[in-house]
């Protein structure tokens, strides 16, 4: 079989796995990709990988092609211009959701390893001083791949990830030395629970949201899959919940249960009453 024909099987099984969908023109990058999964599950090569797959044979580990095929680039408060509007944002459902006597409930739903919800975190921690939470918050994160899920739950990082967002105030205030890497401290990650969901299956969690963070994993998908997505997390947020989407991702032609506002220059939306 050629080597194309066996990257298109394997670019077909990530698209029903994932819905990620690797275009023509990055399947030279789907197949140094897959170089790695044969690295990782020591076979020989790209014939046998194939095999394997079709075969089900045990050697064959699909969360293994399913963590390698993810890019999971992030970075600490990425767009920092959103984290000020966010700013904004929070402290007006910290004040509702004490009025209403509720917990803070945030969904970052494509976590990676865990900087957007630690930024998140950080944002609140900074916040709440000056203001009442009675029933406090909490920060559920799921992504589809398990190698950043054990990643982020382990909340270390290097001084490059570290200086990719945070400065030396933050550092010194949330993380720790240990050895060459900062270990995020409790005060942020007992706020923040992580499990595995795919965006593509029905949502285990049955709780509503006042906000859901849904940042850079869209534009991945085909048009219908954003679709079935969106009409998932609508039903996941609260009346009035927060929607933000990534810099340049935007709901057009994708839904009607939202509203958009713009504030201090960044694009929310807001789940219709
Ligand atoms: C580019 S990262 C974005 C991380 C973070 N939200 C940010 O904006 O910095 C995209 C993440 O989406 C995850 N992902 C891709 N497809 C997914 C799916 N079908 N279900 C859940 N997570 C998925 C990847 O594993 C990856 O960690």
């Amino acid at each position: 079989m050629q080597t194309t024909e066996i990257v298109n099987f394997f670019s077909k099984l990530i698209e029903k796995e994932l819905g990620i969908l690797y275009e023509d023109h990055n399947l030279y990058q789907l197949q140094s990709r897959l170089e790695e999964v044969m690295k990782a599950l020591s076979v020989p090569d790209l014939p046998s990988l194939y095999k394997d797959a079709q075969t089900n044979n045990p050697r064959f580990k699909k969360q293994i092609l399913i963590d390698i095929a993810t890019n999971n680039e992030t970075s600490f408060f990425r767009d920092p211009r959103v984290f000020r509007s966010l700013e904004r944002v929070m402290t007006e459902l910290i004040a509702s959701c004490e009025k209403n006597g509720e917990k803070l409930k945030i969904w970052s739903v494509a976590s990676s390893t865990g900087q957007e919800p630690l930024s998140i975190a950080m944002l609140l921690e900074g916040i709440l001083p000056g203001k009442v939470l009675s029933k406090g918050y909490q920060i559920y994160c799921t992504d589809i791949s398990e190698r950043v899920i054990e990643r982020a739950k382990n909340a270390l990082y290097s001084e490059l990830e570290v200086q990719r967002g945070l400065n030396d105030q933050q550092l010194a205030k949330y993380f720790r030395k240990e050895g060459e890497k900062w270990r995020a401290q409790s005060l942020l990650t007992t706020k923040l629970t992580y499990e595995k969901q795919n965006l593509l299956e029905e949502f285990r969690n049955r709780e509503s949201f006042n906000m859901i963070l849904c940042r850079n994993v869209l534009i991945y998908q085909k048009i219908e899959k954003k679709k079935e997505i969106l009409s998932r997390i609508s039903k996941a947020l609260v009346p009035g919940g927060y929607l933000l989407l990534g810099a340049g991702e935007s709901l057009i032609g994708l839904s009607n249960d939202f509203e958009q506002e713009v504030i201090d220059g960044a694009v929310f939306y807001r789940k219709k009453r």
